[in-house]
């Protein structure tokens, strides 16, 4: 099994405020990510893929597949957006790290069939890098 990891970037906005909370309980547990206006992230992504290297051509996937698929899905609808207001899984959901780690995959595991489905490749895992001190990963 070999697994590679490609690395994109995008840029957006987002606040984080819960419905389920008052004014003051949303400040309280957000603080400054609560603020009204919101803030901008440059995210990192990092999206693995595992399966069998190819043994004629020597590669486990065309990254151009992989970048067109990623393009298509995630940095499309979320690079210089508000993730709050313009990505739709967002309109109920709190677009944290951790949640959005869980739309990207999501968005992509709807997808990978339509790239890579007879290549046996599989989605191994995200990562997302939101600032400096914060990574979210999840395994697929
Ligand atoms: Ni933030």
């Amino acid at each position: 099994m070999t697994r590679l990891t490609r690395r994109y970037r995008f840029s957006a906005s987002h606040r984080l405020h819960t419905a389920s909370l008052t004014e003051e309980g949303n400040r309280e547990l957000y603080g400054k990510c609560n603020y009204p206006y919101g803030h901008g992230h440059n995210y990192e992504l990092e999206v693995s893929v595992r399966g069998n290297v190819d043994p004629s051509s020597g590669m486990l996937v065309r990254v151009e597949d992989l970048d067109k698929l990623v393009a298509g899905r995630v940095i499309r609808d979320m690079d210089h957006r508000d993730l709050n207001g313009d990505v739709v899984e967002f309109a109920r959901l709190v677009p944290t790290t951790e949640n959005l780690a869980e739309v990207v995959r999501s968005r992509l595991k709807a997808a990978w069939a339509g790239t890579f489905g007879a290549s046996g490749v599989e989605l191994d895992g995200i990562r997302i890098r939101e600032t400096g001190k914060n990574i979210v990963e999840l395994r697929s």
